[in-house]
């Protein structure tokens, strides 16, 4: 089975304005249900998209001004097929 993937933009405006803390709250998410064995999870450098940022890329779609108040309940929606909980 493929890997699903999440790709966080680590670029200095998305991270400075959000994706630090969807780093960790991603993270803390993935352990928490043990996932880290079944999502490729990684950064990468800016996107090129600053100005909708924070950005994140789930499964090769792009989502644009991705909060730490949403970024859970979004990747639950992205993901939702697969991962139940
Ligand atoms: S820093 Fe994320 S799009 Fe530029």
């Amino acid at each position: 089975m493929e890997k699903d993937k999440i790709i966080l933009c680590m670029g200095s405006s998305c991270y400075s304005r959000g994706n630090r803390i969807n780093l960790d709250l991603i993270r803390a998410w993935l352990e928490e249900r043990k996932l880290q064995a079944n999502i490729d999870f990684k950064g990468q450098l800016c996107t090129g998209l600053c100005n909708h940022g924070p950005v994140m890329i789930i499964n090769g779609h792009v989502y644009e001004n991705v909060k730490p108040a949403n970024v859970i309940t979004l990747l639950k929606n992205a993901l939702n097929e697969k991962v139940s909980g």
